[in-house]
């Protein structure tokens, strides 16, 4: 054998072992114990706190504002899209019931022309956006500057909610 292969063939065997003695240091311990994978992360991903309920949770305690949200147009829309995270909400909110909320389980009320115009601001840039599973296949967009942005008499700034009701617009 011509000694420069010798050579490569150590080289690539030092490689080699190196590389087996780096895989055993550097390992996760649970690495592999279940498939290819570190088994400990279900544990971790269990462990984490959800932010999230979900909309079946607010249910029990808001029907009224299900109902009307389910038969409007915004019946697709889920109640945490707006008012965001609601888990700790959901969890101790009956304890204040009639009452004030602790700040800590008060939401976000996204009442602002900026909160809706989110989704229905109309630009250049945006093509309609098309939902292809409900019956209201597009969301309808309006002109911010041309669609009632103030009170004719007093001249103050109108907020969408002023007009429209966000359960049911
Ligand atoms: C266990 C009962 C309960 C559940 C479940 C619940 N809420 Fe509430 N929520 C309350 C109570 C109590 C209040 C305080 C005002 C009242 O008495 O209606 C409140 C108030 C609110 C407010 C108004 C807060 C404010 O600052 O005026 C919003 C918005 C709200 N809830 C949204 C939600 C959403 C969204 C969900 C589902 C993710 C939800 N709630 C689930 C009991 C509940
Ligand atoms: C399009 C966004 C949007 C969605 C979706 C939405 N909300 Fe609201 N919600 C608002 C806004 C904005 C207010 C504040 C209204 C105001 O100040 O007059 C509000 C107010 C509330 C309040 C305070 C009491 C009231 O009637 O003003 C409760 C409770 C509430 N929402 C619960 C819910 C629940 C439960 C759902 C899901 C079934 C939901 N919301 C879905 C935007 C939304
Ligand atoms: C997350 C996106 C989203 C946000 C935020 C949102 N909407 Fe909507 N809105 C929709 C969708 C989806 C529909 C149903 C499709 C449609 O009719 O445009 C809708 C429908 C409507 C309609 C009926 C349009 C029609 O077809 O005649 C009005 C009015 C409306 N929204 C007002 C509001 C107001 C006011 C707010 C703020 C409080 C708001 N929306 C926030 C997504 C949104
Ligand atoms: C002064 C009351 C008033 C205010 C404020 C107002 N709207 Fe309207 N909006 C209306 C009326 C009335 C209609 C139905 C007639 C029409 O199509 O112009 C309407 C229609 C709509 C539609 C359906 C448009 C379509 O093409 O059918 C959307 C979406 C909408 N508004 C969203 C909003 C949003 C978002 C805001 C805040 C940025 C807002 N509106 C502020 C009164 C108002």
């Amino acid at each position: 054998m011509p000694q420069q292969i010798k050579r490569l063939i150590i080289a690539f065997a030092s490689i080699f072992v190196l590389f087996l003695i780096m895989q055993q240091v550097l390992k996760p311990d649970s690495f592999g114990e279940i498939g290819h994978y570190r088994s400990k992360s279900i544990q971790e991903n269990k462990m984490r706190v959800l932010h999230y309920a979900g909309s079946e949770s607010c249910i029990k305690c808001h029907e009224e504002i299900h109902l009307e949200k389910s038969s409007g147009f915004h019946a697709t829309l889920k109640c945490e899209v707006c008012h965001g995270p609601s888990m700790k909400h959901v969890q101790y909110a009956d304890q204040f019931e009639g009452g004030e909320l602790p700040d800590s389980l008060i939401l976000n009320k996204p009442g602002e022309r900026e909160d809706c115009l989110i989704c229905h601001q109309s630009h250049a840039a945006r093509t309609k956006i098309v939902f292809d599973s409900i019956d209201n296949s597009v969301i309808k967009q309006i002109d911010n500057l041309k669609h009632n942005p103030v009170n004719k008499k007093t001249k103050e700034a109108l907020k969408c909610i002023d007009c429209h009701y966000p359960h049911q617009p």
